[in-house]
């Protein structure tokens, strides 16, 4: 049976507060085979029925089933739109699916709520957090309600007492003064008619708290130095009356029981400055104060439909244990971001502290060094005797343990359960293995993941840093593109990455930028604080991985200007082809560093201009998807000349790489940078090297990513399933076994003999060497999108075995619907069991096939080395003598 499963807007299930019509896409299901859409028809309608229809496309003969682009409707602010789609394939129509989206605020003419503060200007020393509220009276039966709010600094909404929405830490983090996010909420159950009243707690968060490189005391107020909240809601009546309430200086302010609250810090809340009922109708106790306005751009603002901070997985706590030093410790049994629900009894004035981290030391106590300044605290002082449960609202840890300061009574681990806060996407990807120390690297690069996604891309989530690093998002990009839809959050991400780009096109090194102009005294810093290679090219690689995942041209055509800047910049500041610039981080953290360094042995005009070939080469490819034919021949001439300028300068005259690391081979071959002719040379050349460490890698952000494709694309596969199931130190399996749950930011975290890293830089939950997960789906899964048909609308399928691995499975939610592959190896034969979704084509290739014994149907030829056969839609499976 044809069947639509899942509307998309914009790659979303859910849109609520859009200021654009999304595009469209469905998943389609069918028990059949090569399901091809031959029609749809969409409309979008102001009511349920389909009676008020703002668009009907009518029976559009096309196979199209994503990116569908509706034009010319005009839509109203405000207001909850009804799609709903139907599709024939062959003799089938499927019945109508339906899903609806709503609207924020479509014309910045049409805000007329303003920036409320409770706070003065001393207050920019202090990061307390503060009410703000207001009665309102419903005259009459409503029929909808809407509401856009948001804050500088971070906001919890309140209507009747109740918290709107499940959303957390909103407005997220973006460049404020040139990009700030609202939140749109249907509000129609929360009023009732007569009395109500709504209010807010607004908190310091990235906006005005202590935010910075290694957290200087100094840097805080980045954005402003009074939170202030915005909220305007849109309440229609049955009788057809529309009344529009919002925030203005008839608004007051007190205090809140959040009395500090920071995001490197922590929260303290003390329960005795509660005020009962502040968010009802009705004269709530306090000195509630005039608010004031404060002045903002209202063009900034732009609306978040979907990829809020949510609490997303409920750990609870494992144990509870007394350490060598006498301190009461909770283990989680995870590392993880989020925050600790704290369920408990006490009595007026009693106190709850814990203190958060990662790690325990080698000899079992509790290790705070590596958080550096960051306190990770959290304190709640009781009112009076009562149950109460309380977590922070405006701060998030990152911690596997936290230490039990103080509480009232015995704590047991029900008293306690701990919540990771990220951003809200589905899962799309999931990996399994016959080895289980590869399942738990799966595991924990999933994640690093989910530790690193709390609205931003972030280095790390614990100590005094957490930035948008742009290297680390980068080179991470392509596996969470695999493990989650990743589409909401990066496509807001990168309109920062162009807000805070310099006039000339250069990067900032992390994004929001809040390091230029702060550098300090930071030695590394004050070099510099844009445009590094690896790092600055997420501005052209990130989009152009989003391209690959959903087949999405929109986000090529916003981010376009934004690449070009950063490609010319490139070109402007390259001395014959070679470029350099500034600070730049190289093969960061790579083992080959000399003692003491940072920096690994691959010299930067090497990596840099690597990079530079490497982002003008996809330039190109965007220019020829965009169609942009000057442009074309403009950068296609560029690449050429950047790449001949590489092959001479880094390879002798004898085809050997000036640069003997792994990390020059590495990229050279990845990138395509090699001469034909001496290929051969540098992969030998590559496997020397890997040979010198005894099969290690030595390679930082810039080489590890690619190391095992390096070997893959060139015969290496079993060299390459080498390297990931090393176990000793250094490699990936090495942090497993020393019971790592998320992935490290040194190979040397720990070291063999358990003493750490230095803690002036020593993440646990660091994605970035977790980008080793592309290769385990394209490769070892062998899961692989088609450039030509992007979105997994054509995938090639081709599993590479190895690795002593009996059996390997892994399933990618693409837009289209599942993509799964299963394969068994028997030594003589090997079993592969394979998923296309329906209106998608697939080519299936069988690793070191010399005879296909069940083809299920399908045509196997022999092609370039390897039985190959072209499909349509469907479940099969093949078996082959290898
Ligand atoms: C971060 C890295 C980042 C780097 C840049 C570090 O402090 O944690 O992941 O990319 O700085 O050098």
């Amino acid at each position: 049976m044809l069947k639509i499963t899942e509307i998309l807007m914009d790659y979303e299930k859910e849109q609520t507060g859009m200021d654009h019509i999304p595009q469209f896409g469905w998943k389609l299901e069918s028990d059949g085979r090569n399901i091809v859409q031959e029609a749809y028809e969409l409309d979008i309608a102001l009511d349920q029925e389909f009676c008020d229809c703002v668009y009907r496309s009518g029976k559009v003969m096309e196979d199209s089933s994503a990116q569908i682009i509706v034009k010319d409707i005009r839509l109203r602010s405000m207001t909850k739109y009804f799609v709903r789609v139907k599709v024939w394939a062959g003799k089938e129509e499927s019945s109508w699916a339906e899903t609806c989206f709503i609207t924020g605020i479509l014309n910045v003419q049409e805000w007329k709520a303003l920036f409320i503060t409770a706070e003065n200007k001393e207050d920019a020393a202090n990061s307390k957090g503060t009410y703000v509220r207001k009665d309102f009276f419903i005259n009459g039966k409503v029929k909808e309600a809407f509401v856009c709010t948001t804050a500088l600094g971070l906001y919890n909404f309140y209507i009747n007492g109740k918290k709107v929405g499940h959303d957390e830490l909103t407005p997220g983090w973006t460049s404020y003064r040139k990009h700030l996010c609202y939140q749109t909420y249907e509000v129609t159950e929360d009023l009732k008619q007569g009395e109500n009243a709504m209010g807010a707690i607004l908190a310091a968060g990235w906006y005005k708290g202590k935010m910075g490189f290694d957290g200087l005391e100094k840097t805080r107020n980045h954005y402003g130095d009074r939170t202030a909240f915005l909220a305007q809601m849109t309440v229609r009546y049955e009788d057809g009356w529309e009344e529009c309430l919002l925030t203005d200086t008839s608004w007051t302010g007190e205090d809140a029981p959040v009395v500090f609250a920071e995001i490197y810090d922590g929260e303290i809340y003390d329960a005795r400055k509660e005020i009962p009922g502040w968010a009802e109708p009705g004269n709530p106790r306090g000195n509630w104060r005039a608010v004031s306005a404060v002045d903002y751009d209202m063009t900034v603002l732009t609306a978040q439909g979907s990829g809020k901070v949510r609490e997303m997985d409920k750990v609870p706590a494992k144990r509870i244990f007394t350490t060598p030093e006498g301190d009461t410790v909770i283990d989680f049994g995870q590392n993880m971001t989020g925050h600790i629900r704290v369920n408990a009894w006490g009595k007026a004035g009693d106190v709850i502290e814990l203190h958060c981290f990662e790690v325990l030391d080698s000899k079992g106590n509790v290790y705070l060094d590596n958080l550096r300044g960051a306190k990770e605290a959290m304190k709640y002082t009781f009112a009076r005797e009562e149950e109460i449960t309380y977590a922070p609202s405006f701060t998030f840890m990152g911690f596997q343990y936290a230490k039990i300061v103080s509480f009232p009574g015995k704590p047991e681990v029900e008293n306690f359960t701990a919540y990771t806060l990220h951003t809200d996407m589905e899962k799309t990807g999931s990996f399994e293995c016959y080895n289980q120390d590869l399942n738990q690297l799966a595991h924990n690069i999933l994640w690093g993941l989910k530790g690193n996604f709390v609205d931003v891309p972030t280095d790390c989530p614990q100590r005094n840093e957490r930035l948008g690093w742009t290297g680390d998002a980068q080179i991470f990009c392509r596996t969470a593109c695999f493990l989650m839809n990743t589409y909401s959050f990066y496509r807001k991400w990168l309109r920062d990455v162009e807000a805070d780009q310099t006039s000339e096109g250069g990067v900032a090194h992390v994004v929001p930028d809040i390091i230029t102009g702060n550098a300090g005294a930071d030695w590394l810093l004050q070099q510099g604080s844009h445009s590094a290679a690896a790092w600055a090219d997420v501005a052209v690689i990130n989009p152009w991985t989003m391209y690959l995942t959903f087949g999405d041209k929109e986000i090529l055509k916003l981010q376009y200007q934004s690449m070009k800047g950063w490609i010319d910049f490139m070109k402007n500041h390259s001395v014959d082809y070679i470029w350099n610039y500034k600070l730049q981080f190289g093969d960061w953290v790579a083992l080959d560093a000399e003692e003491g360094s940072y920096f690994g042995a691959t010299p930067n005009d090497l990596t840099c201009t690597a990079y530079f070939a490497y982002s003008t080469g996809l330039f190109v490819k965007i220019a020829e998807v965009l169609g942009k034919t000057e442009e074309i021949k403009v950068y296609s001439k560029l690449y050429r000349k950047i790449v001949e300028k590489f092959q001479k300068t880094f390879f002798d005259r004898n085809g050997v790489m000036t640069a003997q690391t792994q990390t020059a081979h590495i990229v050279a071959l990845y990138f395509g940078l090699v001469p034909e002719e001496y290929k051969e040379k540098t992969v030998k050349g590559l496997l020397k090297l890997l040979d010198k460490e005894e099969g290690h890698l030595v390679t930082g952000f810039v080489g590890t990513p690619y190391f095992c494709h390096a070997l893959s694309q060139n015969g290496h596969v079993k060299e390459a399933y080498d390297l990931l199931l090393k176990d000793d130190f250094p490699s990936w399996l090495y942090q497993v076994k020393m019971g790592a749950t998320t992935v490290w930011e040194h190979w040397d975290g720990i070291k063999p003999d358990g003493t750490m890293w230095s803690p002036d830089m020593n993440s646990f939950n660091h994605y970035a060497y977790g980008a080793i997960g592309e290769w385990m789906f394209r490769i070892a899964a062998g899961i692989e999108i088609d450039e030509k048909k992007p979105g997994y609308k054509h995938t090639v399928i081709y599993p590479r075995f190895g690795g002593n691995l009996d059996w390997l499975k892994a399933e990618y939610q693409s837009v289209y619907g599942t993509v799964k592959t299963f394969w068994e190896d028997q030594g003589e034969k090997a079993v592969l069991y394979v998923s296309i979704p329906a209106n998608t084509t697939a080519t299936i290739c069988l690793d070191k096939a010399k005879k296909v014994t069940e083809a299920d149907g399908l045509e196997f030829i022999q092609c370039e080395g390897r039985m190959k056969a072209e499909t349509g839609s469907g479940d099969y499976k093949f078996v082959f003598e290898k």
